[in-house]
């Protein structure tokens, strides 16, 4: 069973690696040839850009206007989403499920427990526009496109969607 929980510091690794995982599964694709090896070494979880990414990771959870949680199963960190608290909004800035546990409603149950820590803010987040999977995602969960940016990200497109605060995200 999948279980919802607040990130702890010690989950960092795991957190990285399956978030390295699920945006190389998902960009690899989409990204320009031109683009694809700088993307890859974004990614890297070689000692020393897995020791930063974890070092900057454990301090955002010192971050009172941050919230993280992560979905486990069977002991295992399987997906995480991150976000910052805003006075009207919260801003969703990552949402991954790894590769292989993605499509058992590990992603929908992250989404309704951020909402259940707020219920009476909106929500906002950008998805990369090429992402057809996320964006329907979204899309059913009840967000609205708000703006469109070309080229922003490994020169991929970013969509700035928003849901309102009376939305509670049962699909
Ligand atoms: C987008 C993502 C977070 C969704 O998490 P998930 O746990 O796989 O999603 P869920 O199982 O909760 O399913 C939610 C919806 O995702 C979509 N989805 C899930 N698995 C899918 C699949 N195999 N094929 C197509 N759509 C799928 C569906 O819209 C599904 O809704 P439905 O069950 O009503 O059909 C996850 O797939 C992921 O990490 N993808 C790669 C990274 C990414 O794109 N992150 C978002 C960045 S903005």
């Amino acid at each position: 069973m999948i279980h919802i929980r607040k990130m702890h510091p010690e989950d960092a690794e795991q957190v990285i690696r399956l978030s390295s995982a699920a945006r190389i599964q998902v960009y690899q694709d989409l990204i320009s040839a031109d683009r694809r090896a700088a993307f890859m070494d974004s990614q890297s979880t070689d000692l020393a850009m897995l020791s930063k990414k974890i070092r900057q990771l454990q301090n955002r959870l010192n971050d009172t206007s941050k919230m993280t949680l992560v979905a486990e199963e069977d002991g295992s960190v399987i997906g995480y989403c991150a976000a910052t608290v805003g006075e009207n909004a919260v801003y969703l800035s990552n949402l991954y499920v790894h590769p292989k546990h993605q499509g058992k409603g590990a992603g929908k149950l992250l989404f309704a427990a951020l909402k259940k820590h707020y219920p009476h803010k909106s929500m906002r987040l950008h998805v990369v526009g090429e992402n057809a999977r996320a964006l329907s995602l979204y899309e059913k969960l009840g967000f609205k496109k708000i703006e469109s940016r070309p080229s922003t990200y490994f020169g991929l497109s970013r969509i700035l969607m928003e849901a309102s605060a009376d939305i509670d995200f049962s699909l």
